[in-house]
């Protein structure tokens, strides 16, 4: 347990130093690229406490939705024009789209933001809260990749 907290820990830190640094001027691919390993990485702990394969805690649900929420409110801002070039996964309708595209960022948001608010500061009391505000933030992973990033 000790061992997920501190990757909790870890993916909060990355994505704080990612919006602190001024990073996302310089090289928004690799910034935004960063925050969405960070949330994969949070998807990842969430999958195996729904599965059962982790023992579920409060605080390790916690770091997990925390680490959405940040993610929800920075995510936006790494895509300036002319960042649809390079090694990047982010699809052209990026920017033909950008108020589709922005409004599958604000789901996220909206849904993150939701679980922060059920979870107050011990994070969800038990599996079955947790699952309930999780899911529905799970759920706009495919959907913004589905119209919005590459194969
Ligand atoms: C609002 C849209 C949006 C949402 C919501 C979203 N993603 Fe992404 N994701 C993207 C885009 C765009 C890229 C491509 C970024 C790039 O390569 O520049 C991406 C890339 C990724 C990558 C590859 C990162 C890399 O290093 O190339 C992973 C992993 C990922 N997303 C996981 C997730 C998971 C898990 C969730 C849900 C919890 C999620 N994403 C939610 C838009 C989204």
């Amino acid at each position: 347990m000790t061992r997920v907290l501190i990757a909790g820990a870890v993916v909060l830190a990355l994505v704080g130093a990612t919006a602190a640094s001024g990073q996302a001027a310089e090289d928004p691919v690799a910034s935004r690229k960063a925050v969405m390993q960070s949330v994969a990485g949070a998807a990842g702990l969430s999958g195996a406490m729904l599965k059962g394969e982790m023992a579920y805690s409060p605080a390790a649900g916690k770091a997990a939705i925390a680490t959405f929420n940040a993610a929800g409110v920075v995510f936006g801002d790494y895509f300036p024009e002319g960042s649809d070039t390079g090694d990047t996964s982010a699809a052209p309708k990026i920017w033909e789209d950008r108020a589709g595209f922005e409004a599958e960022v604000a789901k996220l948001a909206a849904a993150a933001s939701a679980a922060m608010q059920a979870s107050g500061r011990e994070g969800p009391a038990d599996l079955e809260s947790f699952k309930a505000v999780v899911g529905p933030v799970l759920a706009t992973c495919r959907s913004c990749h589905q119209g919005f990033r590459k194969r």
